[in-house]
């Protein structure tokens, strides 16, 4: 693997997927981890980001003891990318200066020079994308300067003897011209890396894990959510274990327009998954009943949740005689990926932002052992090794759907009235009219919002005081931050008038303006 070790740029996971681009499998751990740690993922090129520290700040992060080292022995390459570049300096003897004190350092766009050498192939100009306040004032011994901006400071270096190489730019940034070919030729021809991860390798090597684990006679239990990242876990849990995998999906009441059906009907005729349905609808409803406190929903449809899992496990023991060992989770890298925290932030690691989304809703006292075979992939992985399994192009292209359903969609008391009637055709037009005009795909999320408010307005020559639908759009990377899409005025006018058209009780339709942060993506 190539193993990148995180000093906290923004630019990490970049990097991540550029060696997953070119088919090479990579993972970040901590800058600050041990050299044991490493050692554990056979590293066999190690890359240090970059960071929004200065090498010459008190408590700022080092190089794992030995790892330098390690590295020179075994030779496995070293490839600094600007505060990476600037702690292999430092740690081997050479100086870092803060040259432009004062002065704000190089963003953006720079052209440098580069030199026919290891890391590069010819002198010649390129453009990249640098940002750096400190830079390299003395190499240490053995280096050699192999790049330079305009302003004469030196961008990359090299040491072939030992591997070692420095880039002061950022080359997984597109905004870097020649980024990829460098990075390809450094993993390629300089660290002799195949190239050889591939979403089959993956697939298969994932069925072997779970042969391996599972012994003949366990039982694996799965919850389906209805999502992709659960339907595709379960179901390279189902090629590896055939019907000893015993998938629940529960319909709590609060599933869009016509979604049991669709994506039991996925489930059964797409994925081949054995799965059982229960209606826990009216139970939940019931329990609902009167809440109007967000936290207070979330909680009890978290329990009842968790109640009817129990119940099939329970049922599922009686039927094969043993208790299920296993649990398959969809958990995917993003949430396991243990990064430094973004500047700015005082979150320890990047995972705790999404902890209560992605455990799907089971508590860890349940005692099961957990089989994870996404959970080295990144969302779009999930996406092509589902293709690679034959679920259906509609399907794994969904938008996310939270835990909670539409409950988080009815502000207040969920029960009341027909609001889940009215919200789920609402939601259904919504959806409808963004397939047909080709939008879907552009945007990470969109649903439909019941206001529990009345407004007046005019319909078919009468006057009327009816309910308010908002509607929400957002494009977002991973949900952690989002902005709102700029639909055009036709798409809205279309919709509206359908809404307000189709939906009794609905005559007035509102779009939702606000990003993330200040506001959520749910409205609950
Ligand atoms: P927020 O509303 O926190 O949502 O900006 C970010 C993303 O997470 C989804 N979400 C949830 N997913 N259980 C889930 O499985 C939840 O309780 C939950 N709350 C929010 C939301 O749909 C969005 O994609």
């Amino acid at each position: 693997a190539v193993v990148i070790l995180d000093y906290g740029s923004q630019y990490t996971q970049l990097i991540t997927r550029r060696c997953r681009e070119l088919s090479i499998f990579s993972e970040i751990v901590p800058g600050d981890t041990t050299l044991e740690r490493i050692k554990e993922d056979a590293p066999r090129v190690v890359i240090l980001s970059g960071g929004p520290n200065s090498v010459h700040v008190e408590g700022a992060p080092k190089v794992p003891e030995g790892l330098f080292e390690y590295c020179k022995e075994n030779h496995v390459p070293v490839l600094g990318i600007c505060y990476g570049m600037q702690l292999m300096v430092q740690t081997l003897g050479g100086s870092v200066s803060c040259a432009f004190k004062g002065e704000g350092g190089e963003y953006g766009h720079t052209s440098i020079a580069t030199k026919s050498s290891r890391l590069f192939q010819a002198d010649e100009e390129q453009t990249v994308w640098m940002s750096h306040g400190d830079e390299t004032k003395t190499l240490p011994e053995g280096f050699s300067v192999v790049g330079t901006s305009p302003k004469g400071t030196i961008v990359a270096i090299e040491n072939p003897g030992i591997g070692f190489y420095g880039l002061q730019y950022h080359p997984e940034v597109m905004h870097t011209e020649k980024g990829m070919e460098t990075l390809s030729h450094f993993l390629f021809k300089i660290a002799g890396l195949k190239g050889s991860w591939s979403m089959q390798n993956v697939f298969d090597e994932q069925v072997r894990l779970i042969h391996s684990k599972v012994g003949p006679g366990d039982h694996v239990i799965c919850a389906l959510s209805g999502g992709v990242d659960s339907a595709v876990a379960a179901t390279m849990v189902h090629k590896a274990i055939g019907d000893r995998l015993h998938c629940v999906f529960v319909d709590n009441g609060l599933l869009r327009y016509k979604e049991r059906e669709r994506v039991m009907d996925t489930f059964e005729k797409h994925l081949h998954l054995p799965v059982t349905c229960i209606d826990a609808s009216e139970r939940m409803l019931t329990r609902l009943k009167g809440l109007a406190d967000p936290e207070t929903k979330r909680k009890a449809i978290g329990e009842l949740f968790i109640r009817v899992f129990e119940e099939f496990a329970g049922v599922l023991e009686a039927k094969i005689g043993s208790k299920p060992r296993f649990l398959v989770q969809g958990t995917l890298y993003p949430d396991v990926i243990e990064s430094c925290p973004p500047p700015g932030t005082n979150l320890k690691h990047s995972h705790m932002i999404k902890s209560h989304h992605n455990v799907g809703g089971l508590p860890e006292d349940l005692k099961f052992e957990l089989i994870e075979p996404l959970r080295w992939l990144f969302k779009d992985e999930v996406r092509k090794i589902g293709a690679l399994m034959g679920v259906p192009k509609q399907f794994l292209s969904r938008h996310p759907f939270p835990g909670p359903g539409l409950a988080v969609r009815i502000l207040g008391d969920v029960t009341v009235g027909s609001a889940l009637e009215v919200l789920r055709l609402a939601d259904e037009i919504y959806t409808s009219t963004i397939r047909e005009f080709g939008l879907y795909d552009d945007i990470w999320q969109a649903f439909a919002v019941f206001l529990p408010v009345k407004s007046v307005g005019v319909q078919g020559d009468q006057r009327t005081h009816s309910h308010v639908i908002a509607l929400r759009a957002v494009c977002s990377a991973d949900g952690m931050t989002a902005d709102w899409y700029p639909f055009d005025g036709k798409f809205l006018k279309e919709v509206s008038s359908r809404i307000c058209n189709k939906v009794k009780s609905v005559n007035r339709v509102v779009y939702d303006i606000t990003s993330k942060p200040p506001g959520t993506i749910e409205w609950e």
